[in-house]
């Protein structure tokens, strides 16, 4: 799997990608991300990128040109086959672990990081394939939501993981929320680890997790057991 990301601050991304699971994925050839300076791509001598907005208004816009360059380019140097160009966009669609599994099915996707008040709407209508949010609160940028998707579709890739069906056991794969987890010690400041876990029983233990997760799905997020039931009626019709 392929990110191509389009920053005006590539440096942001640097520090996330070089711990832990995505480190180790780019290290085994997993995952490659190339991050690109938005200014290789401006117009003029000043690396200028944005400009201020049409109609008046505070804050300046990110410029069509380099945007429109920059992915040209990079589907010239590199071209994928299956490819997706996202734009991230406090009103796009809402990312959730559907969208993930659904990315994950590309070999490339070109991440296009906004700033300051916001990107050229011809680049939503007329360069990227769809617009992506992370969630109802504006964020100064792109970035952080460029690292939550290239950190939640890394999760998913053959091989990311050491166990590959880890992903099929965390919150929301099935539409559920995953059982609480405990560690040593048995009892810390009084609180004490639930028997079920220490009796060696593991028919039990897994009985006890499916109830665990159920509950706490109904009592904490109601919506994703409702569109669960939606689901399982539409593909009966
Ligand atoms: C300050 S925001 C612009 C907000 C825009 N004026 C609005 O109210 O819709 C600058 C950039 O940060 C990114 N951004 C901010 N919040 C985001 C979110 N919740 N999801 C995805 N991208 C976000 C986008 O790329 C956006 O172009």
């Amino acid at each position: 799997m392929i990110f191509d990301v389009i920053t005006a601050f590539p440096g942001m991304l640097e520090g996330p990608l070089g711990y832990s699971i995505l480190k180790r994925a780019r290290e085994a050839g997993i995952l490659t991300v190339r991050v690109h300076d938005l200014r290789d791509w401006a117009e003029d001598k000043h690396h200028k990128v944005d400009d201020a907005p049409y109609g008046g208004g505070d804050g300046m816009v990110l410029m069509p040109g380099p945007l429109f360059a920059a992915v040209d380019d990079i589907r010239k140097t590199h071209p994928a086959d299956r490819d997706r160009t996202i734009l991230f966009c406090p009103q796009g669609r809402p990312y959730d672990q559907e969208t993930a599994r659904r990315l994950a099915g590309y070999d490339r996707l070109i991440l296009i990081c906004g700033r300051y008040k916001g990107v050229d709407e011809r680049v939503r209508e007329h360069l990227a394939d769809e617009a992506i949010s992370i969630g109802d609160y504006v964020l100064t940028g792109g970035e952080i939501p460029a690292l939550a998707v290239i950190d939640s579709v890394t999760r998913l890739l053959p091989g990311a993981l050491g166990d590959e069906e880890a992903p099929t056991r965390d919150s929301f794969w099935d539409g559920s929320l995953d059982h609480p987890h405990y560690t040593r010690p048995a009892e810390f400041r009084g609180h004490k680890v639930p028997e079920v876990l220490l009796s060696g029983d593991h028919g039990k233990i897994a009985a006890w997790r499916r109830e665990q997760a159920r509950a706490r799905t109904a009592e904490r997020r109601p919506d994703l057991l409702q569109r669960r039931r939606e689901d399982d009626e539409a593909t009966k019709h």
